[in-house]
């Protein structure tokens, strides 16, 4: 799979992409990230890309020529935009976005982007949560690591992928490893019983009453 990244902070990327599995897909050709820096189709000596908003108001906008220039020659690509006011990411579109050939992740900056870039650019509009960052490097990094591991080869493990939080639309169990008891606390008795079957319903139980508390949303 190929993702290209446009941004006018490519060497925000670089550590997280030489880093853990996301480096070892790179390197296995499983994933390519190509980073697209937004600067080199910036305007004039000052390769400006951003400007005072129409109307009025505080902050500046990204300009629509830079963006239009960078995203032309992706146009056959799945080009998505980090903003805070896109649909909440969630797992389903990662396991939709982990199917395709090449996806776009383009970073918002200062206020906003100029909304004809979402209208004529853009397939999808996507947020990490309701905050808002200083733009859309960190949300990019976000969905390169969720797209990552579900790539084919990436995680050891494929039941890992398979039976974590959301995938069901439950939260996870709490897990244990060992010690069995450090400063006296002791992992639940039922994960050493060995009764398996006794083990999964605890791990249910677990499940639905983590997602009432925390996640309420989730059950509805
Ligand atoms: N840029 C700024 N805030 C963001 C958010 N919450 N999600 C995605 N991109 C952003």
């Amino acid at each position: 799979m190929r993702i290209n990244v446009v941004t006018i902070f490519p060497e925000y990327f670089s550590s997280p992409l030489e880093t853990s599995l996301v480096g070892k897909a790179r390197a296995a050709g499983t994933l390519e990230v190509v980073l697209h820096d937004l600067r080199e189709h910036g305007k004039g000596a000052h390769r400006q890309v951003d400007d005072a908003p129409f109307g009025g108001g505080a902050g500046m906008v990204m300009m629509v020529e830079p963006l239009a220039d960078a995203l032309d020659p992706l146009d056959e690509t799945h080009r998505v935009l980090l903003t805070p006011g896109g649909r909440p990411l969630d797992q389903d579109t990662l396991d939709r976005w982990a199917t395709l050939n090449d996806l776009t992740l383009v970073c918002g900056r200062y206020e906003g982007v100029d909304e004809r870039v979402a209208e004529h650019f853009i397939d999808e509009e996507v947020s990490l949560g309701d905050y808002v960052l200083l733009g859309g490097e960190v949300g990019a990094l976000a969905i390169i690591e969720g797209v990552t591991r579900l790539l084919t080869g990436v995680v050891g493990n494929p039941l890992s992928t398979e039976t974590e939080s959301f995938r069901d639309g439950l939260l996870e169990e709490p897990q244990y490893t060992r010690p069995s008891e450090f400063r006296g606390w002791a992992v639940p008795d039922v994960l050493r019983s060995g009764d398996h079957e006794k083990v999964a319903e605890w791990r249910e139980a677990q499940r639905l009453g983590r997602t009432r508390e925390r996640r309420p949303d989730l059950l509805e």
